[in-house]
């Protein structure tokens, strides 16, 4: 049933959360569990492409015929799409990269202090990985993903722009059954000259939709 609708094509795409290490025992993070963007490796697996697939941790087995680069922080990720773009047909940028990450990494556990009932810890700004690969030379076609509780489209055209990629993924995080860490989704692919909706369902069925979507667009 699948058609071979990427045979031919290189596909990189981010999966999962990056972890900010604080001191050797801690880290910031979020809850992304990397369900759609391993969906969407294999989906475009499926149709034939060459996909490498960047994770930040997360407890995903690898889909089948997918190289797989395992990363832990932002900073990692960047490097390790860094290293694979060469040659890449289409960027998906499906991760939920941590905006920032503590300044300095404490070399030595941190020790709450005594009569210190508050403490602060200074960040600095992540990369933005997916506006990174759209400003390269010779960029591969680059979706990215909005997570988003209102205004959802608007946003998204918005961040479409900001970002100088070519469609943006939108879902509605608002709706606590969708999304983040469940295996259902509903979304709107935005790009410059279409939007469609994709109505709730698996993250399987969501992500070989897109792939057909987005392969019409290569
Ligand atoms: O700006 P925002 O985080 O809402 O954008 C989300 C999109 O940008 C996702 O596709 C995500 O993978 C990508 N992104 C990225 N690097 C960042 C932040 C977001 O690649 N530092």
């Amino acid at each position: 049933e699948n058609e071979g609708l990427l045979l031919g094509k290189r596909v990189l795409i981010t999966a999962g959360p990056t972890r900010e290490a604080i001191d050797p025992v801690r880290y910031l993070s979020n809850h992304s569990s990397g369900k759609m963007g391993f969906a969407l490796a294999a989906a475009a697996a499926r149709e034939g492409a060459e996909v490498t697939l960047v994770a930040g941790p997360c407890q995903l087995s690898t889909p089948a015929g997918v190289r797989r680069i395992d990363v832990i922080s932002a900073n990692e990720m960047h490097e390790a799409v860094a290293n694979a773009l060469a040659q890449q047909d289409l960027f998906i940028g499906c991760a939920a990269v941590a905006d920032f990450r503590p300044a300095s990494i404490a070399e030595q556990k941190m020790k709450k202090q005594d009569g210190e009932n508050e403490m602060h810890i200074a960040l600095v700004k992540n990369p933005d990985i997916l506006a990174w690969v759209a400003q390269q030379e010779g960029a591969p076609y680059c979706v990215g993903f909005a997570a988003e509780t209102e205004n959802v489209e608007a946003y998204a055209r918005k961040k479409l722009e900001r970002k100088g990629i070519q469609m943006i993924i939108a879902n509605d995080v608002s709706n606590s059954d969708l999304g983040f860490n469940s295996d259902n989704n509903a979304v709107v692919a935005i790009s410059a000259d279409s939007e469609q909706h994709i109505a709730t369902n698996t993250k399987a069925e969501i992500a070989k939709q897109l792939i057909a979507l987005i392969s019409s667009k290569l």
